[in-house]
């Protein structure tokens, strides 16, 4: 592992493409030990960063959520943890006959709320229990794969506009509840754009989420499914050449970019381990469209 002794972190990257794990930091102390803008830059440079070892209450990760920005409460309200709404639960674990959290959360590569209008910035995963076998989140940069791309192809997805809809991704999870009106009201379809730029860094990526797009705005239905079959073959390029996977240890505390990162939750055996995972959110902002002038 190469070892980044720059600033005051102590820091290994945890694979060539993206991701650094922090040692030596206790979150709970970020401004004081070492300043967020520390914290933030590797972050961007990285953009996903793992603090082990965190003994976190519910309100002292909602603490270290709010150093990022304003909390995203999840549209899934019934699966929020009961004494800290701001908390999202993804859990296959039953209590008392009542699930703790949502058990099939976050399956399938994507990247965090592309159909809503301004999507998190950041997500943050604070591990509980974790199993022992499986259950590992994978990462994969569309940054690298970005860059690796001769200029025509990036040229075909410049200015390309991508329609995303929730009820649409909702609607291909089995066994589930049916979304409630009021759910369905807080997510009418959205566009977003292909190619975005990094409101902090300036750096230019995809912003590609194939599973809950319904095509391409503003062309004809050939054009448009000719573009989707360029994301998908886009979306297989990255995750193939350009991920990660965490296998996660029991406290684990994961913040990532989402401006520039796809991931996906991994299977387990459900009835064989028990996972239970704490997810917080950050608003982000409305994602800056590739201009030519840029
Ligand atoms: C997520 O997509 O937010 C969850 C990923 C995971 O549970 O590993």
């Amino acid at each position: 592992m190469a070892y980044d002794n720059s600033e005051k972190l102590n820091m290994s990257m945890l694979c060539k493409h993206l991701g650094a794990e922090i040692s030596d930091i206790d979150v709970r102390n970020i401004g004081r030990e070492v300043s967020l803008d520390t914290i933030k830059t590797a972050l961007h440079e990285h953009q996903l960063l793992c603090f082990r070892d965190q003994e976190l209450s519910p309100d002292e990760l909602v603490d270290f959520t709010c150093h990022f920005g304003v909390l995203l409460p999840h549209v899934l309200q019934q699966f929020s943890l009961p004494e800290n709404p701001d908390i999202y639960v993804l859990s296959n674990i039953v209590e008392n006959e009542k699930p703790l959290g949502n058990r099939r959360e976050g399956f399938g590569w994507h990247t965090d709320l592309t159909y809503m209008e301004i999507p998190p910035s950041y997500t943050i995963l604070y591990g509980l229990e974790v199993p022992s076998e499986g259950g590992d989140t994978l990462y994969a940069s569309l940054y690298q794969a970005w860059d690796s791309l001769k200029e025509k192809d990036k040229d075909r997805l410049r200015g390309v506009r991508t329609i995303h809809s929730y009820p649409h991704l909702y609607s291909k999870r089995v066994n589930v509840e049916p979304l409630t009106e009021e759910q369905k009201n807080q997510t009418p379809d959205v566009v977003q754009p292909a190619v975005r730029i990094h409101p902090d860094t300036g750096r230019e990526g995809m912003y590609i989420n194939t599973g809950d797009c319904i095509g391409v705005e503003g062309v004809s239905i050939g054009e448009s499914e000719s573009i989707m079959e360029f994301i998908n073959g886009l979306y297989d390029y990255t995750t193939n050449n350009f991920s990660y996977q965490h296998k996660w240890k029991k406290r684990d505390l994961l913040i990532w970019d989402n401006r520039g990162l796809l991931h996906t939750a991994t299977d387990y055996d459900l009835d064989l381990h028990r996972r239970l995972i704490w997810r917080t959110s950050v608003v982000g902002e409305r994602p800056i469209a590739w201009k030519k002038d840029i």
